[in-house]
């Protein structure tokens, strides 16, 4: 008689779940301690790393069996933790590396957020301001350590999707463009660099501009300017294209309209509109845009949308949404011409 395969109890699923919680926090510490530096020279014990970095023996080696246990470091037979292809992408030089995201869901904003998605689910109102009294960007512009952990994980997340959309999109006939709310500048970097008949500008809000202007664009600052300002007021005038990134998933329809209303009365004739954003299929099927969605929905109130949303929200905003191009990475492009 052939043994027949078991299914586990359902509730074995649940607690694999639930786990997640634990996994990810140990993967957070991991980085936050910068183990997988540690171990990129070779196999090392959790009692040699604990004396270098001043941690508890013990405890730093149940952290790393933890994480060993899902991938993240390997334990060899000696009690010695090695680097796996998963945990050298949280080194500080990797590249892409995901260590600044990594440490950001550590950060006490972060699991305070999370702890409060019964309040946002029951409200529609994100955690931040019941948490702190502000909106998350006001936060991190208030906490300039977190604003550097933000925007530092912003530009690693960029390592993967910015080449993604500069490959991913023909720019040919565009000669200046614009991106709006563009953090430290990697995806306008990477489109200038491959793109030498682009001038571009960097629009961002004054203490985020600030940390841009040692960042990417050091090497194409002859084509590129930086312009603060507040994107639901107004936009740099008399582009060819306005670019935006993992924007307009961080607000609701209203913000949006005001944001593509301005790209639309600014945009040169015969220009576009350049939405990169997850999106989103309705139904059972995975998609990573469904848990980013509700990352939307506790920290800054936004959404990830689906095609239909998309198009709604740019035809209430003066744009006819044209085309839309998947990339190599999560991200979509999506086109807009004026309507
Ligand atoms: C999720 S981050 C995305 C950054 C960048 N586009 C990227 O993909 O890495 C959102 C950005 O919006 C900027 N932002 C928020 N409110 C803004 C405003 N009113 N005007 C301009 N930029 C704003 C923030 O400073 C932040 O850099």
């Amino acid at each position: 008689m052939t043994a027949q395969p078991q299914t586990p109890p359902a509730h074995v699923g649940i607690f694999q779940l639930l786990n997640g919680a634990h996994v990810a926090a140990a993967v957070s510490c991991l980085a936050q301690l910068g183990i997988p530096d540690l171990v990129e020279a070779g196999p090392k014990s959790a009692e040699d790393m604990a004396k270098e970095i001043g941690t508890d023996p013990q405890a730093l080696y149940r952290l790393m069996r933890a994480t060993a246990c899902v991938g993240v470091l390997s334990e060899g037979p000696d009690g010695k933790f090695s680097q796996t292809a998963t945990s050298a992408v949280l080194r500080s030089d990797a590249s892409p590396s995901l260590r600044a995201f990594a440490i950001m869901y550590g950060r006490d904003w972060h699991a305070r957020g999370l702890s409060n998605m019964e309040h946002c689910v029951r409200t529609g109102k994100q955690a931040m301001e019941k948490v702190y009294g502000s909106h998350i960007f006001e936060y991190l512009k208030q906490n300039p350590e977190e604003g550097k952990i933000f925007n530092d994980a912003m530009t690693q997340i960029s390592m993967i999707d910015s080449p993604a959309v500069a490959d991913g999109y023909n720019f040919d006939g565009i000669h200046s463009i614009v991106d709006i709310a563009g953090g430290h500048g990697l995806l306008l970097a990477t489109i200038l660099k491959r793109n030498p008949q682009m001038k571009g500008t960097l629009y961002e809000l004054p203490h985020v501009l600030e940390g841009a202007k040692n960042g990417p664009l050091k090497p194409v600052m002859d084509r590129c300017a930086l312009a603060s300002g507040d994107m639901f007021s107004s936009v740099p005038a008399g582009a060819d294209a306005y670019i935006m990134k993992h924007i307009i998933h961080d607000w609701p329809d209203d913000r949006c309209i005001q944001i593509l209303k301005a790209c639309r009365k600014n945009v040169n004739s015969g220009g576009r509109l350049l939405v990169v954003d997850n999106v989103i299929h309705p139904g059972n099927d995975f998609s990573p845009g469904k848990f980013l969605d509700l990352q939307m929905l506790i920290f800054p109130s936004g959404c990830e949308r689906t095609e239909k949303q998309f198009r709604d929200l740019f035809a209430a905003s003066g744009w006819r949404l044209s085309r839309i191009i998947p990339t190599a990475a999560a991200d979509s492009i999506v086109e807009g011409l004026p309507a």
